[in-house]
């Protein structure tokens, strides 16, 4: 997982390019690099760290001279992070130059053939290999860069989108994707090369995106030429009009993207829904779920595979699909998924989750219950994503750029497109009453302005954040809709805060967890008053009698969990199928102001990527 950047045109490369990557250190992190043909020489500089690193040392090495050039932000798959295992890489005489976001699966077998032709390697990586087997083929039989390019990729097995520079040509980028993305901006006379658009939304609102296995050829002076990889045949570029904006892209004022992201949420929604829900007429309207209306209705059950918050998300759904659609529902994580045998078949219908819609094991599962018959549906955020092309059908989240590696408005506009898709299911098959059904649709307007309420105890959030701080470990309980939600709350806290906090559902507590509750425990848990209220009071005087510290999330006006607990924070009443997009705000706060607090990376948490393209 990385970002890459390309650029080739009449200004300075480097500006654009550094710019670019900085937009993209979402995607990975630990090492960065750019190469730059200054007129005369190719001129590369790289290191590990950040982005301002790598501005820092291309100042001090005075590289920052071209029109044309490439850069990278990684997050290393093979070898660990250093200067040397960053891209760019070069080829052994020196003429390449590549930069490449993916994995090379063979590239040990393919080292060894080049080594005994005489190659060097000087850096662990995969794509070293990847850009010295190019200069092999183009050496060997005197190729040009883009010949030579697609006969290496068609020895190469894995995933990639790679851009390859060639000093002796310096009039084109040679780019290729298969499984990781790769869009080209098309600018006046100049063009642009990135892993999203972010990188040139400011230059040009004109895109091509490569689709998987195609490769194209970018010159200045004509259309960049693309065509299939494997079968060399020609494709006829579409230019997408891109109506994302660049405000939407940065941080608008807010000291941290996952801030302005939870901030965000009630927009999102009303995104996620817009055009879709017409509370009047009484009507849900999903393109891809009228389609295939059958498909569902006529489904032994529903399999939703996912990772990570997107997995918690499926986890809400299994409760709401079968409360209101009465259709079985299995959550599965994918990564468990693909490699165990699964029984799936043409009657079962998959519901892939997935923010980015590039998560490798994702991707996997789907393939797997596409080949076994079944009919999958994404539920993706980002536009032209590998997932959303992957699937017959879906529905995108609509909740923008989500640039926090902790997802916020990804989980809540997921848990919305879910939640409409049950209703309409639901309704479809008779399972919900008008009258209900009517009500669902009229509540569920009404959440982005609950949102908005939920987010006004942020102040107090951060009294309770002062008392949770300096705790080892952490305990988040929630029940029916709600446990799904403490497995989100403590998600949230361990990626960004690095404190340890376990989810779990609160009647499961006193089968175990109970043992670990003493006076340094804080336990957060979500006593709505909808959905099991008194059960969940009772887990709390549990809590309470073992000295547990106790932070609560109640309906407004409760006054009986005011009276046990440490600290209580109100969210406005709604539907108990509804809550969690309301108990979520909370969490996502608290865990948000423990992280600053202490001081930790809160966008670019350690050890983590945006979006996990690897295994
Ligand atoms: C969320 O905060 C995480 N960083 C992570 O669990 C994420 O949800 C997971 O990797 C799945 O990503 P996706 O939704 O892009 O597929
Ligand atoms: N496999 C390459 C590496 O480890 C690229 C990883 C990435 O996508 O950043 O350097």
């Amino acid at each position: 997982m990385c970002g890459i950047v390309g650029y080739i045109g009449q200004k300075d490369a480097y500006d654009v390019v550094l710019k670019g990557l900085q937009r993209l250190e979402y995607r990975g992190y630990d090492s960065a690099g750019i190469a730059l043909y200054d007129g005369n020489q190719l001129n590369i500089c790289k290191t590990k760290g950040k982005v301002s690193d790598l501005n820092t040392k291309c100042i001090a090495d005075n590289v920052r001279k071209g029109k044309i050039g490439i850069g990278h932000t990684r997050w290393a798959t093979h070898g660990e992070p250093n200067d040397v295992n960053s891209h760019p890489h070069v080829s052994n005489s020196g003429r390449l130059a590549i930069i490449h976001n993916g994995i090379i699966e063979n590239y040990d077998a393919i080292k060894k053939v080049l080594e005994n032709r005489g190659y060097t390697f000087h850096s662990d990586t995969d794509t070293e290999v990847l850009v010295n087997l190019i200069e092999e083929v183009m050496m060997s039989d005197d190729h040009k860069l883009g010949k030579a390019v697609q006969i290496a990729l068609n020895q190469a097995v894995g995933a990639y989108a790679i851009a390859v520079f060639d000093r002796e040509k310096p009039n084109e980028i040679v780019v290729a994707r298969l499984g990781s993305p790769l869009a080209i901006g098309v600018g006046d006379n100049e063009f642009f090369i990135a892993s999203d658009a972010s990188p040139f939304i400011e230059y040009t609102k004109s895109a091509i995106y490569l689709e998987d296995g195609e490769m194209g050829v970018i010159r200045l002076g004509r259309e960049p030429r693309i065509r299939k990889i494997h079968n060399d045949k020609l494709i006829d570029p579409y230019i997408h009009e891109l109506k994302i904006s660049l405000d939407q892209i940065e941080k608008s004022g807010y000291e941290h993207f996952m801030l302005k992201e939870i901030y965000e949420q009630p927009e999102a929604i009303k995104d996620t829904f817009r055009g879709r829900m017409l509370a009047d007429k009484g009507v849900i309207r999903m393109a891809g779920v009228d389609d295939h209306l059958e498909k569902f209705l006529n489904a032994d059950r529903i399999i939703i595979a996912a990772c990570g918050t997107s997995w918690h998300a499926g986890l809400v759904a299994e409760y709401i699909f079968e409360d209101i659609s009465r259709i079985p529902v299995e959550v599965e994580y994918a990564s468990e998924f693909r490699y165990r045998n699964p029984v799936i078949g043409p009657n079962d219908v998959m519901i892939a989750i997935s923010q980015s819609g590039e998560t490798a094991d994702t991707m996997a599962a789907i393939k797997l219950a596409k080949e076994n018959g079944a009919f999958v549906f994404g539920v993706c955020n980002v536009v032209g994503s590998s997932i959303s092309r992957e699937t017959d059908a879906g529905a995108y989240t609509h909740a923008g750029p989500e640039i926090g590696v902790a997802s916020t408005k990804a989980f809540t506009t997921q848990i919305t497109v879910l939640s409409l898709m049950a209703l309409k299911l639901g309704k479809a098959k008779g399972t919900i009453s008008n009258s209900d059904f009517h009500l669902y649709l009229n509540e569920m307007e009404s959440i982005p302005d609950k949102i908005e309420k939920a987010l006004q105890e942020n102040d107090h959030i951060l009294n309770v954040a002062e008392f949770m701080k300096n705790s080892k470990n952490s305990l988040y309980l929630g029940r029916g809709y709600n446990f799904p939600v403490a497995l989100e709350g403590a998600l949230k806290l361990k990626e960004i805060s690095y404190i340890h906090a376990e989810g779990y559902p609160a009647a499961e507590m006193k089968h175990g967890p109970i043992a670990l509750i003493d006076e340094e425990m804080p336990v957060v848990v979500i006593a709505t008053r909808k959905g099991h209220y008194e059960k969940v009071v009772s887990n709390i005087q549990e809590i309470k009698s073992r000295k547990g510290k106790i932070i609560a999330l109640v309906t407004e006006g409760d006054d009986t969990v005011k009276n046990i607990a440490d600290h209580v924070i109100e969210v406005p009443e709604t539907f108990e199928a509804f809550t969690p997009l309301l108990t979520t705000i909370p969490l996502q706060l608290l865990s948000y102001h423990i992280a600053v607090m202490l001081g930790k990376n809160v966008d670019q948490p350690r050890n983590l990527a945006k979006s996990v393209t690897v295994e």
